[in-house]
């Protein structure tokens, strides 16, 4: 037991990470709540319906606690027209291969950060994590008085230091290994899982929580003896049962492969197995128009299996992933009975 584990009240110190754009379903995140971690839905692109509908599907499976996610709220960069059209001509042609019109923008950002905000307020799921960046001091003040726990994420000390300033409770540390976008704001931070982890527990009071890479039970092992609280897996996780991963993404899933850094589907930094589109595309917009000007050819391809143009977010453990139901994934993490000489959870 730990002050995260003993606070919130599960037993089990793995976080599922969040995992957005489907994977990370509350089906997911229930499952691996009632086997004892704490299990966390991929909220961050759904509307605030769908998060009050996410609160409800979890628990009408368990009352064990749970955490939602959202990206932490920040300025839309303008895009000039040479930069649109460039993007929009570099994706037509695969619009054409699919069947689909031309690319287009939709004319303001989806994501609208105060309405999912207070819908989390009204879920009052155990904890909140975001990504991207920090929270105003107003949002936190909101969590506490709701008693939602808030988690961070950091790419590097700097940034640790930064959201420890602004009063979050925890800290999520990913590290440079981690499957799908860098949490990182500050700069393109990217040291590994194990260092940062260290770093962080050493120079920070918080709790940590440490992100990136972690396969199997000796990688929790050590993520916990470098001094994280919980470990968060996300790739480890991916072809769960339970999971909402598409069946083209299961596909290139359990065929592996090389992962490699990308903004050609976001514009933001992220890792996953190279593809077609990860090699070709040349001239993404920044995050968020490339997203949305992607979301179409993302959506059609999931419905007709060409993995080539999916976004297929994965860690650098990739290739050790397993599939099964949710809980026996868990007990693969974190043994029931840890072998002697396994590090207890700290705290
Ligand atoms: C498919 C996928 C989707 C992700 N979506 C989010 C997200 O919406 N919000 C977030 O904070 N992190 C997101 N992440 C990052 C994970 O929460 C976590 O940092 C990462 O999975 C840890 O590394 P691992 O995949 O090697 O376990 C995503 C990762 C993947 C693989």
């Amino acid at each position: 037991m730990n002050s995260l584990m003993e606070q919130l009240g599960f037993n089990v110190p793995i976080m599922l990470a969040p995992l957005g754009g489907g994977p990370g379903s509350p089906a997911l995140a229930a499952a691996i709540s009632a086997a004892g971690g704490l299990g966390s839905v991929g909220s961050a692109y759904f509307t605030p319906e769908q998060i009050r509908e996410a609160g409800a599907a979890v628990r009408a499976v368990t009352r064990q606690p749970f955490a939602l996610n959202l990206f932490a709220p920040q300025p839309w960069p303008q895009v000039g027209a040479a930069a649109l059209q460039a993007a929009q001509a570099e994706l037509a042609g695969y619009h054409r291969e699919l069947g689909l019109p031309a690319p287009q923008l939709p004319d303001v950002p989806e994501l609208d950060f105060a309405a999912q905000f207070r819908a989390v307020l009204d879920v009052r799921p155990a904890a909140l994590s975001f990504t991207f960046g920090v929270l105003g001091a107003a949002e936190l003040t909101a969590l506490k008085n709701a008693g939602i726990l808030s988690i961070g994420t950091c790419g590097s000390l700097e940034e640790a230091r930064e959201l420890h300033s602004s009063g979050v409770d925890a800290l999520c540390v990913q590290g440079r290994e981690a499957g799908g976008h860098r949490g990182s704001w500050l700069h393109d931070a990217r040291q590994s899982t194990l260092d940062l982890t260290r770093a962080v527990a050493a120079g920070l009071p918080s709790p940590v929580i440490a992100a990136g890479g972690l396969m199997d039970a000796s990688d929790v092992r050590a993520a916990l003896a470098a001094g994280a609280q919980l470990a968060a897996c996300g790739t480890a996780f991916l072809l769960a049962d339970e999971a909402g991963t598409s069946p083209p993404y299961r596909a290139a899933l359990s065929s592996g492969g090389d992962t490699l850094f990308t903004q050609a589907f976001s514009g933001k930094w992220a890792r996953g197995l190279a593809n077609r589109l990860t090699r070709e595309v040349r001239s993404p917009l920044p995050f968020p128009w490339q997203n949305a000007l992607t979301r179409a050819l993302r959506s059609s391809a999931t419905q007709q299996g060409r993995s080539e143009y999916l976004s297929l977010w994965a860690g650098e453990g990739v290739n050790r992933i397993t599939a099964g139901p949710a809980a026996q994934l868990l007990a693969r993490l974190w043994p029931a009975d840890p072998e002697p000489g396994a590090s207890s959870p700290n705290g």
